[in-house]
């Protein structure tokens, strides 16, 4: 296989970077793509910096030795904040694209200034967060929530838990509206957070911005594609499906939430890693 026709590999603890995945397909329509949802070891939010790191290198290794990944798509926030420092170190040669929350569109976006951000213990407690956030520290005001349990509820489709911790942590957050001193945007700084994006709009309002980060995430793949000269120029087969899926935890439940979220026939059938 040529280096642009290898596939793309993508990893989130879990579910979450479906929603970058999503974005990355429709970007992307020629690429084929290895997913990994790490949800035997979700969350990742709350394990600390070495537990993270250790899964983002084997998840990376697996990717790279087994499928022959062209580039790698760290579909997480928490992940990315944490480990991606270190994979660039260890695979320089490898095209990467991390997440993070998105403060810079939120700035551009916000008219009273005061942005709401919702993310994982561990983004928000990153040297890679602080630094980000400080740079944009003039700018507007960011109003930091840590959401423990609430990836773990997604990931566990726990209905009452989500709503629960949605009717904690949303309102923590302070006033929402559009008039001076009130929250007009809200960050999405995990990757599973735009999954229950209803949930959290009835809490805000439905003039509150929410924002979340697959398709410049999904853009700046395709740049860094383009620039390395690694675009796959050839059209994929309107017969086959150009994403292949893995999970270490639950199979069933995993290919029935990916099928509904992205979309994907009926006999699409996920892989047990
Ligand atoms: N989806 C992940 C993120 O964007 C992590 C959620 C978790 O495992 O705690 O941060």
């Amino acid at each position: 296989m040529s280096r642009y026709q290898a596939p793309i590999g993508v990893f989130d603890s879990g579910i979450g970077g479906l929603s970058i995945l999503k974005a990355l397909r429709a970007e992307l329509p020629n690429e084929s793509f290895v997913y990994i949802a790490d949800s035997g070891n979700a969350p990742y939010g709350e394990k600390g910096d070495a537990f993270v790191i250790e899964r983002s290198r084997a998840l990376t290794q697996t990717l790279i030795h087994q499928h022959g990944i062209k580039a790698l798509v760290v579909a997480c926030n928490t992940a990315t904040a944490a480990a991606s420092s270190v994979l660039r170190a260890e695979y320089p040669d490898l095209p990467l694209v991390g997440v993070e929350p998105a403060l810079k569109p939120a700035v551009l976006l916000s008219k009273t200034r005061r942005i709401g951000v919702l993310a994982t213990r561990g983004t928000l407690a990153s040297a890679k967060f602080g630094a980000l956030m400080a740079s944009l520290a003039s700018q507007a005001e960011f109003i930091l929530q840590p959401c423990d349990g609430l990836a773990a509820a997604i990931e566990r489709e726990d209905t009452i838990k989500i709503r629960a911790l949605c009717e904690e942590y949303t309102p923590a957050l302070g006033e929402f509206g559009l008039h001076s001193g009130q929250i007009d945007t809200v960050v999405l700084g995990c990757t599973h957070y735009p999954f229950i994006s209803e949930q959290l709009r009835e809490l805000t309002g439905a003039n509150v911005q929410l924002i979340d980060t697959g398709e410049p995430v999904a853009r700046q793949t395709h740049r860094l594609l383009q620039t390395g000269g690694k675009l796959n120029s050839e059209a994929a087969s309107a017969q086959t499906d150009n994403s292949q899926l893995f999970t270490t935890g639950d199979l069933a439940s995993f290919t029935l939430l990916a099928k509904h979220w992205l979309g994907l026939p009926d006999s699409f059938q996920a892989l047990k890693l």
